[in-house]
C-alpha cells in the first residue's frame, strides 16, 4: 500500500513535536504534504517557529511549512506557556531555523491540496485548536467531502477538562472551529484525554529515549523533562501524558488503540462548560454518531513504536 497521505495542523508544543518526528520517521505509512501551523499552546510567530525546527532537527528542511490562523474564530487566544514554556518548545536547545516559511496562508495550502489530490486521500491530523481546518470548511464547503478521514487530538469524556474542569486545551481555545469542525459530516477519529493520558512518559520510556543517543532521541526526552513537571505535580503521575503522537502513531498502527463510534457535540455557549465535549458514550440519545472516539490505549505499544521510529531520524 503507497503510504497514506497527511497534513498535519499544530500548535508546537512538545507532544506535537513529537507526533510531527514520529510522521517524518515513518515515510512507509505516511507522507506528510505539509505542516500548517495555528495558534494554540502559543502564539502563531512561535508555533510556525517551532514546526519549521522540528522539521530541521529531523533533517527534513523539504517539508513545507505554512502559517495559519493567529487567532480563534470568535474568542480571544488562551495559550498555555503555563504547561510548554515561553517558547511553547522549551527543554532542548535548538538552533533558530532557517528554512523558509512558505508564502502562502496555511487555510488556503488545506483547500488547494484538497482540491488537486484525488477525493478520499488526503487526512487532515490537527494537533491543536481547529482555527484552521474550521476556516477551510468554512470557506470551501466542497472540500469536506474530499477529506479521507480527521484524526485529531482533543476533547475528553472520562477525564473531562485540562485547562477548565470540563474542557480539554484544543477544543476550549476555539469551541466554535471545534463545532463547525464535528458536524462537517468528515470522518472523525478523536483521541481525548481518556486515551492520552493513558500514554505516560514514565522515567523508562524517557530514558529509552534519552539511550538513543542521537540528536532526536536526546532532544525529545529533553522537551519530555521540561514539560513534565507540570502535569506529574498537577495529577501526581508518574510521567506526563504524550498527547498528540497519539494521532500519528494511529495512522501507523490503530490497533493499539480502542475506542467507540459516538456521537460528540462541543458545547460553545455556556461559561461554565465551553469547550466541553459531550460525548454520548452510553448511547443514551438518539443523536447520531459522528465520530470515533478513542477511549484506550496499548501505552507500552505505544511508546515501543515511538522508540524504535525516532531511533531512524
Ligand atoms: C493538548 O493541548 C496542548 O497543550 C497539547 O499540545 C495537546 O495538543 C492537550 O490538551
Ligand atoms: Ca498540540
Amino acid at each position: 500500500m503507497p503510504p497514506r497521505k497527511i497534513i498535519i495542523d499544530t500548535d508546537p508544543g512538545q507532544d506535537d513535536a513529537v507526533a510531527i518526528l514520529l510522521a517524518l520517521a515513518s515515510p512507509e505509512e505516511l507522507e506528510v504534504l505539509g505542516i500548517t501551523a495555528v495558534a494554540g499552546n502559543v502564539p502563531l510567530p512561535l508555533t510556525q517557529r517551532n514546526a519549521r525546527m522540528v522539521c530541521e532537527l529531523a533533517n527534513r528542511r523539504d517539508i513545507p511549512v505554512f502559517a495559519g490562523c493567529d487567532t480563534p474564530l470568535e474568542r480571544t487566544l488562551v495559550t498555555a506557556e503555563h504547561v510548554h514554556g515561553k517558547t511553547g518548545l522549551d527543554g532542548p536547545d535548538l538552533p533558530d531555523p532557517t528554512m523558509p516559511l512558505q508564502d502562502q496562508h496555511a487555510v488556503d495550502f488545506i483547500i488547494d491540496t484538497l482540491r488537486a489530490a484525488d477525493p478520499g486521500t488526503v487526512t487532515l491530523c490537527p494537533l491543536g485548536p481547529l482555527t484552521n481546518i474550521a476556516t477551510a470548511f468554512t470557506r470551501a464547503p466542497d472540500i469536506v467531502s474530499r477529506v479521507q478521514e480527521i484524526v485529531l487530538m482533543g476533547g475528553a469524556y472520562f477525564e473531562v477538562g485540562n485547562i477548565t474542569p470540563t474542557a480539554e486545551f484544543n477544543i476550549y481555545v476555539d469551541p466554535q472551529a471545534a463545532d463547525i469542525v464535528f458536524k462537517s459530516g468528515a470522518q472523525l477519529t478523536v483521541m481525548p484525554l481518556d486515551v492520552t493520558h493513558q500514554a505516560l512518559v514514565t522515567t523508562p520510556r524517557n530514558d529509552a529515549f534519552r539511550a538513543l543517543g542521537t540528536p532526536v532521541g536526546i532532544a525529545v526526552a529533553q522537551m519530555t523533562d521540561f514539560f513534565e513537571r507540570f502535569d506529574k505535580e498537577k495529577y501526581g503521575s508518574e510521567g506526563a501524558p504524550l498527547h498528540d503522537p497519539c494521532v500519528t502513531a494511529y495512522l501507523i498502527r490503530p490497533d493499539l488503540f480502542k475506542g467507540r463510534h459516538v456521537n460528540v457535540e462541543i458545547e460553545t455557549t455556556s461559561p461554565l462548560t465551553l469547550g466541553m465535549t459531550v460525548a454520548d458514550w452510553w448511547g443514551v440519545t438518539n443523536r447520531a454518531p459522528n465520530a470515533t472516539f478513542m477511549g484506550s490505549l496499548d501505552a507500552d505499544g505505544y511508546f515501543a513504536l515511538l522508540t524504535e521510529r525516532l531511533a531512524r531520524l
